[in-house]
């Protein structure tokens, strides 16, 4: 067998289409352009370049991006009068602080100082109990992302077994939720999981959200499974050849060893061209909705 391909690249497209013509809407018919304020602590070079993306793909949408950038040396005090500050802003209706932080900064005080209507990462503790209960929240973007694929290949997911590799807040946990509101039998496995190869195979849907380049072989995924790889991982390809300054090549690998797992899988999304791309379209979406709820 060999999976079919989830194209997550041509699905983001889609999503931020309607993401735009949604924005174009809220502007002709109530007078509303959605603000999506990011702040960026310090000089990670993947955050940058995250954060850059963001604010590209908000203002091709239509909507206000609200960059802010500060020192790597900035006091939480300042940090916090900050978002004091875009809360109280009509022109902001999304808040995302990319993480992480700096050490010295306390991410949860942070994140729980965004007023919870324009968490559009759904982290706030607030949205993560209303998630878990079953409420109207805002949801973290990468399981939403995920959600919307696994929802557009399989329709139903009631009845189905569900196993989540990974139990970060960001990913794993909400993701289990998203999965358990939809009525499949979820399963959380992490590094302490007894026989957890065993424990993938009886999964109709395999979640990978662990961060370890390529740790699910082949020979954990179910026949026919429908397999989601949340990793991002930059490893050495050697069978790249060396870059100019005798260094050897980066590529991107997922959390899944691809070639073994699609020969096994029903379906499964590539890395990179998958989750990534449906990460920010969900965080475009998010703050739609957010302006929208603002609105009401
Ligand atoms: N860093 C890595 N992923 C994310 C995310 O989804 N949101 C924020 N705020 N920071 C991140």
């Amino acid at each position: 067998m060999t999976a079919q391909i989830i194209d997550g690249k041509a699905f983001a497209a889609t999503v931020r289409e309607k993401v735009a013509a949604h924005v174009a809407r809220l502007k002709e018919v109530h007078g509303i352009t959605p603000g999506l304020a990011v702040v960026l602590v310090g000089e990670d070079p993947a955050s940058q370049v995250y954060v850059r993306n963001k604010g590209k793909q908000t203002v091709e949408c239509g909507m206000n991006s609200y960059e802010h950038k500060l020192s790597a040396e900035t006091s939480e005090e300042d940090l916090l009068a900050l978002i004091e500050r875009l809360n109280a802003d009509p022109e902001v209706h999304g808040i995302l602080v990319q993480l992480p932080l700096p050490d010295h900064l306390d991410s949860d005080l942070v994140i729980n100082s965004i007023d919870p209507a324009k968490d559009v990462d759904g982290f706030h503790i607030s949205n993560v109990g209303l998630l878990g209960t079953g409420q109207k929240s805002m949801v973290p973007c990468t399981p939403l992302g995920c959600l919307m694929m696994l929802r557009d290949h399989l329709g139903s997911l009631s009845g189905l077994n569900a196993v989540v590799v990974g139990r970060s807040n960001i990913v794993g946990k909400p993701m289990a939720q998203l999965l358990l509101r939809d009525s499949c039998t979820v399963t959380i496995a992490h590094s302490r999981t007894k026989e957890i190869e065993a424990l993938c195979r009886t999964a109709d849907i395999l979640v990978a959200a662990v961060g370890r380049p390529e740790m699910i072989k082949g020979d954990w995924v179910k026949p026919g499974a429908t397999v989601i790889d949340v990793g991002i991982n930059r490893v050495e390809a050697p069978e790249k050849g060396l870059r100019d300054d005798g260094s050897v090549k980066m590529k991107l690998v997922g959390d899944v060893e691809f070639d073994s797992a699609a020969a096994v899988a029903g379906a499964i999304t590539p890395v990179p061209g998958g989750v990534g791309p449906m990460t920010i379209a969900c965080l475009l979406a998010n703050t739609v909705t957010a302006a929208c709820r603002a609105n009401d």
